[in-house]
């Protein structure tokens, strides 16, 4: 008889509360399905709040908050834009949507994220040739906020604007501020894998009431305000269903769960993994608190006794999701020949970097069986070499 197959765990699914449809039930009975209504309303007032900032807009996904943010920054065809190269590439995409130039910088020494010393560099460069960035796209990976004292001293220095895509990050802090509120204008994303979800979604948040008035008329197809439809400049439907923001408003309510939920995990993993020779989790921001979206480790296999990848098919073998971390932009085929600041950094993290299932649903059983697996790997790896 075959072994029975157990449920797959995968890497971060979405994890509803139960309340989700008795706000959908709201959004059907008011007949708002649209991409506008009250539910919208509520849930960017409700989410300006949480994040600390005055002003919200609701997005069909965090990628078009990038997008609108650039617009929003006047970013023009052939501008430059500094972003981390250690992210996903949603974070940089939209760059090229406008035709504008991404430039790459590695992650710290102690940090995944943005080092606030090359970007220094390359802004005093960039000043020296004549010409600043229009942007800085800086990133929370993985939900862990990147250094913004020393990024916003630089960037306030040559008056460059920044976003902070915070899409990973809902619910970490930097210095007393929630994720989303640094910056310019901050990008928040519900995507069905984040830490709270609306199955697809983003927003924009900011305390420039100007900016989201500017991104609400952008995102509903830059309609002028005339009895026809008129059209002065080019606009886009990035709106957020009603039905969507009526789930994300439930989810909202259970975040401080859904993140005390994923730092057990990451307390479980870091107690039973930490000390293994060769395995070294993700460095951790000492001036905030991140939200612990995914718990992620580095794999050296001349100590651990197995590489990251054998280890990560070792799980897919036993059903079990883990990720290599996010491949970086300088490093991907659509990326080819912009400029890069360093990058030796990142691409070390992802030769031995791996995102462990970290759903906040995931079972003390589950994560008791992925990390045994773990552990097992380095012997069945070195059984197998003899
Ligand atoms: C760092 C980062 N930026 C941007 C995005 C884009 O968000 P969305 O999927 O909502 O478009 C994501 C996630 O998907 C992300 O992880």
């Amino acid at each position: 008889m075959d072994k029975p197959v157990l449920p797959r765990i995968y890497l971060s699914p979405p994890h509803m509360s139960g309340e989700e449809l008795e706000f959908v039930k709201h959004a059907f009975a008011s007949n708002w399905i649209a991409p506008l209504g009250p539910q919208v309303d509520a849930f960017e007032a409700e989410m300006a709040e949480y994040v600390g900032v005055s002003h919200a807009a609701a997005l069909a996904s965090g990628t078009a908050g990038i997008h609108l943010a650039l617009r929003l920054l006047d970013v023009q065809p052939g501008d430059e834009v500094l972003c981390s190269t250690l992210t996903f590439s949603a974070t940089a995409n939209p760059v090229l949507y406008e035709h504008a130039q991404p430039v790459f910088i590695d992650c710290g020494a102690a940090s995944w994220n943005i080092d606030p010393a090359l970007l220094r560099e390359e802004l005093d460069a960039c000043a020296r040739r004549g010409r600043l960035p229009r942007a800085v796209i800086i990133v929370d990976l993985y939900g862990e906020p990147a250094d913004y004292h020393e990024i916003e001293k630089s960037c306030s220095h040559y008056e460059v604007p920044t976003i902070q895509d915070a899409a990973e990050a809902l619910g970490a802090t930097y210095g007393g501020r929630r994720a989303g509120a640094h910056g310019q204008i901050g990008v928040l994303s519900f995507n069905g894998n984040k830490i709270i979800t609306t199955s697809g979604g983003g927003m924009l948040v900011s305390d420039n009431e100007e900016l989201i008035k500017r991104a609400h008329f952008l995102a509903a197809q830059a309609r002028d305000p005339a009895p026809h439809y008129q059209h002065s400049c080019l606009g886009f439907n990035y709106r957020m269903s009603n039905v969507l923001a009526a789930i994300g408003r439930a989810q909202l309510r259970v975040l401080p769960e859904r993140i005390a939920a994923r730092r057990r995990n990451f307390e479980f993993y870091f107690q039973r993994l930490a000390a293994v020779p060769g395995i070294e989790f993700m460095p951790r921001q000492t001036h905030g608190s991140g939200n612990h979206w995914l718990t992620c480790i580095t794999i050296d296999p001349s100590e651990f006794g197995a590489t990251r990848e054998e280890v990560r098919l070792m799980l897919e073998a036993h059903n079990i999701e883990a990720r290599p971390v996010w491949k970086p932009l300088h490093m991907q085929p659509v990326f080819a020949g912009y400029r890069v600041r360093g990058g030796e950094r990142s691409t070390a993290v992802f030769e031995r970097g791996l995102c462990l299932p970290s759903g906040s649903n995931l079972s003390r059983a589950d994560l008791e069986r992925i990390s045994t697996l773990i552990l097992a790997a380095r012997q069945s790896v070195a059984a197998t070499a003899l």
